[in-house]
């Protein structure tokens, strides 16, 4: 089992979304992270024949996707970030219209159909309607919809995009238990998304690759470093200009920041050990937010 992307590029019209990426993926679960207009969905939208890349190509143990066409979209399940559904529809039968549509039969989509409800948390919601239903129990008919075939690849385009805490906690043990033998390869902008469940972390920019690893090995690799430092009220503001800031707490009389630099920015300043969103923070320049307005 062997995804492989060899110099990926799409262009549109005036612009590269995504430029020249190499990456193989096999089974495991992989993060892809970055801001809204990373790349994200474009890469993933290639991945799942729905693109044409303007160069280089992708494979599926060495034979081209696109030739594959429908025997490769066998094997895929794809949640797409704007997930459509029809919302007068119940759940069920949703899932058997989609069912259909991949070619599964009525027999064999019921009992797959019972056992995704029940993977997924949602047998007791079966006959309710689509458009009844919260945004984390429709996301996670979208996850059933996208492995009624059983597939060996599974993409999920922001899956997290519009859920509250909890849901996004049950959303990410849910993806854990799903991966199994699969390929799963999610993306987002929230780094606690990925943090515990993703084997992988690609991080996206600009339409590129800039750096991939586990998470121990991207921190080992920062560019910079983290402190600490206690400083008073009226230097709060300069530091915020000069510094990469990932963390203000505010104390009697001044603030505790925490800084990323390469070099110690006060004699005063202690080491500290990197997380994710340091190293979020050091690469794109802007801390992760929980907050997502759009989907
Ligand atoms: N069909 C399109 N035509 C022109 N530009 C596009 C199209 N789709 C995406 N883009 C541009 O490509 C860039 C990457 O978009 P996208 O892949 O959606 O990023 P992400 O999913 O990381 O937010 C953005 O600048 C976006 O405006
Ligand atoms: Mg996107």
């Amino acid at each position: 089992m062997e995804l492989k992307m060899s110099n990926l590029t799409k262009e549109f019209r005036d612009m590269t979304a995504v430029k020249n990426v190499s990456y193989t993926m096999t089974t495991g679960v992989y993060g892809l992270l970055g801001v809204n207009g990373a790349g994200k969905t474009t890469l993933m939208r290639m991945l799942c024949t729905l693109l044409k890349p303007t160069g280089g190509s992708i494979t599926w143990d060495g034979e081209d996707i696109f030739e594959m066409d429908g025997k490769y979209r066998k094997i895929l399940g794809y949640l797409p970030q704007d997930f459509g559904y029809y919302p007068d529809f119940t759940v069920y039968d949703y899932l058997m219209y989609i069912a259909s549509i991949k070619g599964v039969r009525p027999a064999a989509a019921r009992q797959r159909i019972k056992l995704l409800l029940d993977q997924v948390g949602m047998k007791k919601a079966a006959k309710r309607k689509m458009k009844k239903l919260s945004g984390g129990m429709k996301r996670r008919i979208g996850i059933a919809q996208a492995m009624l075939g059983d597939p060996k690849i599974l993409i999920l385009d922001e899956p997290t995009a519009g859920l509250d805490p909890n849901e996004r906690i049950r959303f990410r043990n849910l993806i854990s238990e799903l991966a199994g033998e699969r390929l799963v390869l999610l993306s987002t902008h929230i780094v606690s998304d990925i943090e515990y469940i993703a084997n992988e972390i690609l991080l996206m920019q600009g339409g590129e690759i800039k750096a991939s690893g586990t998470a121990e090995e991207l921190l080992s690799a920062m560019p910079e470093e983290v402190w600490s430092l206690e400083v008073e009220k009226k230097e709060i503001e300069r530091y915020m200009r000069n510094y990469k800031v990932s963390n203000v707490k505010t104390i009697p009389g001044g603030a505790v920041l925490r800084l990323i630099a390469s070099e110690k920015p006060s004699s005063r300043a202690v080491r500290e050990e990197a997380t994710l969103e340091d190293l979020f923070l050091d690469y794109f320049g802007e801390r992760a937010g929980e907050n997502d307005d759009e989907i």
